[in-house]
């Protein structure tokens, strides 16, 4: 396979971000995550940020034009010619659309839907148990997935962490209830256009990650 565009798809707390890492680590492609896109906009007070920010404080999606532009701007920068790996987009069936159209125009069709499957019940504890490294990004879990030196960010080796705003158990309970009715109709429309794998993410990381590994190595 000479490009690789692919999705990453799965419910709040299924380990997009966390198998975004590991598929980095083997494949050199940009990770484009609409959430980590507009969380650099919310820390640096864009507009665009600010606008945004009560969207996802609130649990909520933020609307689909300026969703849809981010991303057609964004796959049309230089470093997406080999591929890209984009990580929470698209959320529902008009940006399955928008996102088809993008890549008509810039020739950049879609290889494979990699979806993450976790049941809902799953993911309150694992959003709940979150932390992130400030200086670099990288995510684990209190009881799952913890520094190997505690305290230590693994990747970068820095010491600050922090919560996610929208981690908060209010919020929580309405990403998920906004996302798993989004979720079915774009599995289906997946499945139709014969690009969807899933994958059981109830499991290890590293188990998961050996599945999507398998994908991608067979595309
Ligand atoms: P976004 O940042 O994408 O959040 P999300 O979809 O809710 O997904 P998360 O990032 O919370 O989960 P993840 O699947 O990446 O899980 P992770 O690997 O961190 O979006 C945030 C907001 O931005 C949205 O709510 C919306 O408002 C807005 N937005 C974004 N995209 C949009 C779009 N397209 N349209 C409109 N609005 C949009 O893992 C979670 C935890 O579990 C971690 O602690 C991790 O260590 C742990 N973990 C991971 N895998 C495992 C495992 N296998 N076993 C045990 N623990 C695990
Ligand atoms: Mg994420």
């Amino acid at each position: 396979m000479s490009t690789m565009n692919l999705i990453l798809m799965g419910l709040p707390g299924a380990g997009k971000g966390t198998q975004a890492q590991k598929i980095l680590e083997d494949f050199d492609i940009p990770h484009i995550s609409t959430g980590d896109i507009f969380r650099a906009a919310i820390k640096n007070e864009t507009k665009m940020g600010l606008e945004a920010k009560k969207y996802i404080d609130a649990g909520n999606l933020v609307p689909d034009e300026v969703t849809n532009g981010i991303v057609s701007d964004r796959l049309a920068e230089a470093d997406t010619k080999n591929g890209f790996l984009l990580d929470g987009y698209p959320r529902n069936i008009d940006q399955a659309h928008a996102l088809k159209e993008i890549g008509e125009k810039l020739n950049k069709p879609l290889d494979g839907v990699i979806n993450i499957h976790v049941e809902p019940d799953v993911l309150v504890e694992r959003l709940s148990g979150r932390f992130i490294c400030r200086t670099c990004g990288a995510t684990y879990h209190k009881l799952y997935n913890k520094p190997k030196v505690e305290g230590t960010c693994d990747v970068c080796g820095g010491h600050d962490f922090y919560q996610r705003d929208d981690d908060k158990p209010a919020t929580v309970k309405n990403r998920l209830d906004v996302n798993v009715k989004l979720n079915t109709p774009l599995i289906d429309y997946y499945g139709q256009e014969k690009l969807l794998y899933n994958v059981d993410g109830d499991r290890d990381i590293d188990d998961v990650y050996k599945d999507i590994k398998h994908i991608l190595d067979n595309l």
